[in-house]
């Protein structure tokens, strides 16, 4: 750390000035407060100690004329008992910290300290912002046609309110499009909200989306706030909306149509000024002719209809996709250990899981310290053979884990509905210590909000 002392008692200067090379800092002086500032323009010191009566330019001026070229610069102030009142206010300027004559250098060595431990925290902070703002990464990379027209259009529709529907399989994109729809757009300021209707159980999804008012039902301790009015002047997300039970459906027409609702147990309409994007794995108009889904309210969602076709339909994105994800996680130092053969073994994979299990490869390849190979079988490419035989014998179920998650759901959400979301009761109910039964919940169904 570079530090400037601007002091004209020659003594003082030149003993502190000792000290503080003695303890390793980079040390220049001035005598006067000209001096000093012409010394601090060109050095541009970290940390500026000035007496604060000075021949030519006071303290008070070195002070206030550094600050104005430099605000993270620390400046203490050095003051004669009799001055005290003047350090006092130089605080209120800016000042980090002042010293009264006489005092022990050991004094100022801690106030150095300090600012060594503010400056690498400072440091660090900037670093964990600079890593969520990589993590939080929005943009969409591609340079497949494909992608290119989709980032396109979403420049061309994100000013407008219109509902939009996304559909596309399983981690190929669909909440990173509309949030960069919602960052594209004038309600960039306003949240994003998102909402899942798979992950809520049916009785409970009316609530979640309108909010309730308390002692609107059983269990309705406080007021509830739901999801589209968290949305409010913003976006909401809803994914799965295949899933949408057909009895509510009528409901969520109606709010689209007339952006109001009234909550569950209230008395008087809520309105909203929301734009809805929606998301769907399977193509919603099948599930119209299957009758699960209402033609009316199909037509509503289906006005910007976007479509993110898999990655196996567009595997020339796949290079850049894997170079930004090395980047991601921190091994932007292993991208030049890419070759040819490496980007053609990827491409060769199908990837039903889409960029996400593109994504997944990518950070076990770097956890397990990739260094220029790969051995196929790490890859796990033969996941596709996997995923088959399962499907073949276990429908839906992507794997065990999926499956019996799905088992332990039903049930919790039988009980619960038995209960009337009384978890002492559903414990009982299911033979199982409540304890046990309030972390299935939360992992299970986090969005619950039971007594
Ligand atoms: N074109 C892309 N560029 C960069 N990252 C991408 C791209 N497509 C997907 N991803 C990343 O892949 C992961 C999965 O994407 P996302 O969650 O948006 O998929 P999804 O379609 O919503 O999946 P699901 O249907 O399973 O919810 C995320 O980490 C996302 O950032
Ligand atoms: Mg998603």
């Amino acid at each position: 750390m570079r530090l400037l002392i601007i002091e004209d008692e020659k003594i003082t200067r030149i003993s502190l000035s000792d000290i503080l090379k003695r303890e390793g800092y980079e040390v220049y002086s001035a005598e006067d407060g000209e001096e000093g500032l012409a010394t601090y323009k060109s050095m541009r010191p970290e940390v500026v100690i000035t007496d604060l009566r000075l021949p030519k330019l006071g303290g008070m001026e070195v002070l206030q004329t550094v600050l104005s070229l430099d605000p993270r610069c620390k400046v203490i102030l050095i003051t004669a008992y009799a001055t005290v009142d003047t350090a006092i206010s130089s605080l209120k300027l800016g000042a980090f910290d002042y010293l009264t004559k006489p005092f022990s250098p050991e004094k100022l060595l801690s106030i150095l300290r300090n600012i060594t431990l503010l400056y690498s925290a400072l440091a660090e902070n900037a670093e964990l912002k600079n890593r969520i703002e990589i993590l939080e990464d929005k943009t969409i990379i591609g340079n497949s046609q494909i992608i290119q027209r989709l980032k396109e259009t979403i420049l061309q529709i994100a000013h407008n309110d219109s509902t939009v529907l996304i559909e596309g399989e399983s981690g190929t994109g669909k909440e990173l499009v509309a949030r960069a729809l919602h960052k594209a757009s004038l309600r960039r300021d306003g949240s994003f909200v998102a909402v899942s209707c798979s992950s809520i159980p049916e009785s409970l999804l009316e609530s979640e989306l309108f909010g309730h008012e308390k002692g609107a039902f059983t269990g309705a301790i406080r007021k509830h706030v739901g999801y589209f009015e968290r949305a409010n002047k913003g976006t909401l997300f809803i994914d799965d909306v295949d899933d949408f039970p057909l009895s509510m459906q009528v409901k969520l027409l109606r709010v689209i149509q007339e952006r109001e609702f009234m909550p569950v147990g209230g008395n008087a309409n809520v309105t909203i000024d929301v734009r809805i994007i929606c998301a769907t794995k399977i193509h919603l108009k099948k599930r119209v002719e299957e009758k699960l889904f209402r033609e009316d309210l199909f037509y509503r969602l289906n006005i910007i209809p976007i479509r993110i076709p898999p990655l196996r339909e567009r595997k020339e994105d796949i290079p850049l996709l894997v170079d930004h994800f090395f980047k991601k996680h921190r091994a932007e130092d292993k991208i030049m250990l890419l070759t040819h053969e490496i980007y053609n073994a990827l491409k060769g994979h199908d990837w039903p899981g889409n960029v996400r299990e593109l994504e997944n490869i990518v950070e076990r390849m770097i956890a397990l310290s990739f260094s220029g190979t790969i051995d196929l079988s790490v890859l796990d490419l033969s996941e596709k053979k996997r995923g088959a035989l399962l499907k073949e014998n276990y429908g839906d179920y992507d794997s065990f884990d999926e499956f019996i998650s799905k088992k332990e759901k039903e049930m919790l959400e039988w009980a619960l509905d038995a209960c009337q979301n009384n978890v002492t009761s559903a414990a009982k109910l299911l033979n199982i210590p409540r304890t046990t039964l309030n972390s299935k919940l939360s992992r299970l169904l986090p969005h619950l909000k039971i007594h």
